[in-house]
């Protein structure tokens, strides 16, 4: 995790950057179940991951992105950061067990979401410590505050 500035002793900062060491604490567990094609320990990794990331991307999305996308010039960040939590609903967060079927397209959202936890540590965050000031930090912070325990998946993306 980023560890170049000091955005992480900025409360919110602090708080996304923590779920990301769980979230990527947990993947690397069903990364591991799903080379050793034990299923239910695979599903139930599955199932603790999405327990993890689906509030996160919530909070994410009512707090920093939110903020983001209302300023000038970064619509098309947050799109690209927004589009990347849409892919892991309709795949990680809605995928109930983690057998020879699901394994190969597991793997690569795996990878992804990997991917799009690297461009938060080492690009958003390092980058919204310098956009924002104190008071767009505490909007944040009460929008996590106020984020669903819970992440809802929609029917449509059930599979
Ligand atoms: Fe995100
Ligand atoms: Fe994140």
């Amino acid at each position: 995790m980023c560890d170049y500035c000091d955005c992480r002793e900025l409360a919110p900062i602090g708080e996304l950057s923590a779920e990301h060491e769980r979230i990527t604490r947990l993947a690397s567990e069903l990364r591991d179940a799903l080379g050793s094609a034990d299923e239910p320990r695979a599903t139930a990794a599955l199932a603790a991951l999405a327990g993890a990331l689906g509030p996160h991307l919530a909070k994410e999305e009512r707090g920093l992105l939110a903020d983001l996308a209302a300023r000038d010039g970064f619509d098309w960040y947050v799109a690209e950061l927004l589009a990347d939590h849409e892919r892991a609903r309709s795949g990680i967060l809605a995928t109930r067990s983690a057998g020879p079927a699901e394994r190969d397209l597991l793997l690569v959202e795996l990878d992804d979401l990997a991917h799009h936890i690297e461009t938060e540590e080492y690009d958003l965050f390092p980058a919204s410590r310098l956009i924002l000031d104190d008071a767009a930090w505490s909007a944040v912070a009460a929008a996590h505050r106020s984020a669903p325990p819970g992440a809802a998946i929609a029917p449509e993306h059930a599979r």
